[in-house]
């Protein structure tokens, strides 16, 4: 059956515009992009995560008492309950973290604090809380994965800060910090993305903002989205010398396979957060002996622009400062959640504010109308 151009099919929604956000402008063409206006490089520079979580939440960087009750709130719900640390210890210990905290997202969404269906004011409330606990549930199922006692948080950290002091137990010099939350700045928001897109479909229903992010932490696992960080590690390991690289990309291209952390749906020359998290990728192997890592990711780099036209996004440089920061490979994509639940949360509470259910169409290409025969005349 052909259907009218009325049900053309737009693969992928490439090229649709969904609806219209105040949250973030990405300018391909300058490979730009703006949290409400301001240029993603100069707010990881200049500001903090915290600070930048309240532009994106609340519309405006925060003045200074904003910014400390908005820190004292964050850090006084950062702990979790015992009854959810008991679940946790019940995961199978094989689970990925991203299904860990998948699994974890959803389960606050029953506690009393989240439950119920939201609208955009209860949305920015659960927001904070969840920007707060979801960095203590990364860390405490990977402690406990690894056998190793849960490390409570600190509540006279930055969330970047502790979240080192929980994972590793310990909280490297500001310079690392810094870099870390940098990261988690530029990770923060990127307009409608698969998982952001997916946060909004789930809430148009009238769904709940645990819900919204448990189904956008399940969009962000896949390797053509967030898990691409933690396939660009491996990728390096698996090169391991940078005299390797040039003949394992040729492989890898002459048997058509994606190399991870390179190429994006809207950036086609260039990702603009890659110099930035180049920056602090270079700054961390030249501190801490990861000049291995820079020269394999520079020869792909080059490779795959002369030969392909293709070129890093944001995961191909986080990949390697990750690991350079001391975090396991399987955490990067965790991380990856921590900042962009304020992104999420920004697009459920904007989605809430003038929602229109989501439903689009399909293109319908199977038999044409037909009649049932019964089971005796079909056998
Ligand atoms: N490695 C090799 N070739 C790539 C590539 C990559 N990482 N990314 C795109 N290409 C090629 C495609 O094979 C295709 O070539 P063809 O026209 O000869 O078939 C062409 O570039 C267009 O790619 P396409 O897959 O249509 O682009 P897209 O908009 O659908 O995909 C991504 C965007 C991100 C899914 C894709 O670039 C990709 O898979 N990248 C690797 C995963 C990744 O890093 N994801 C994180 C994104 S932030």
């Amino acid at each position: 059956m052909v259907s009218s151009d009325r049900f053309r099919a737009k693969k992928g929604l490439e090229g649709v515009v969904f609806d219209t956000t105040e949250v973030s402008h990405v300018v391909a063409e300058e490979k730009s992009l703006y949290y409400r206006g301001y240029p993603v490089h100069d707010l990881a520079q200049q500001c903090g995560f915290e600070e930048v979580a309240c532009l994106l939440l609340y519309g405006e960087l925060p003045s200074t008492s904003e910014l400390e009750d908005f820190t004292k709130r964050e850090r006084a719900a950062r702990s979790l309950d015992a009854k959810l640390l008991e679940v946790l210890e019940r995961f199978p210990l094989g689970g990925h973290p991203m299904d860990a905290l998948r699994t974890a997202v959803s389960y606050l969404g029953m506690e009393p604090e989240f439950t119920g269906a939201d609208d955009s004011k209860s949305a920015l409330e659960k927001g904070l809380l969840l920007t707060a606990k979801i960095p203590t549930l990364i860390a405490a199922n990977q402690r406990l994965r690894r056998g190793k006692e849960v490390i409570a948080p600190r509540s006279d950290l930055s969330l970047a800060a502790n979240f080192f002091h929980m994972c590793l137990g310990k909280v490297p010099d500001a310079e690392v910090v810094k870099a870390f939350d940098g990261s988690l700045t530029l990770y923060a928001e990127h307009g409608f993305n698969a998982s952001t897109f997916t946060a909004r479909v789930i809430v148009s229903t009238l769904s709940d903002l645990c819900g919204a992010v448990s189904g956008a932490i399940a969009a962000l696992k896949g390797s053509l989205h967030g898990g691409a960080n933690e396939a660009v590690m491996e990728v390096l390991e698996e090169i391991g010398s940078p005299d390797r690289a040039q003949a394992w990309l040729e492989e890898a291209l002459a048997t058509k396979k994606k190399i991870m952390g390179f190429g994006h749906r809207i950036y086609r020359n260039g990702d603009s957060r890659v110099p930035t998290m180049t920056q602090y990728r270079d700054l961390l192997a030249k501190r801490d002996g990861g000049q291995n890592w820079v020269q394999i990711s520079q020869v792909l780099e080059q490779g795959m622009a002369a030969q392909k036209g293709i070129y890093p996004n944001l995961d191909f440089p986080a990949g390697p400062a990750y690991h350079l920061m001391g975090f396991e490979t399987d955490l990067f994509t965790p991380i990856f959640v921590m900042a962009r639940v304020v992104g999420w949360t920004a697009h459920v509470s904007e989605q809430l504010a003038s929602n229109r259910l989501v439903r689009p169409l399909a293109e319908y290409q199977g038999p044409e109308p037909r009649t049932v025969v019964s089971l005796a005349e079909r056998t």
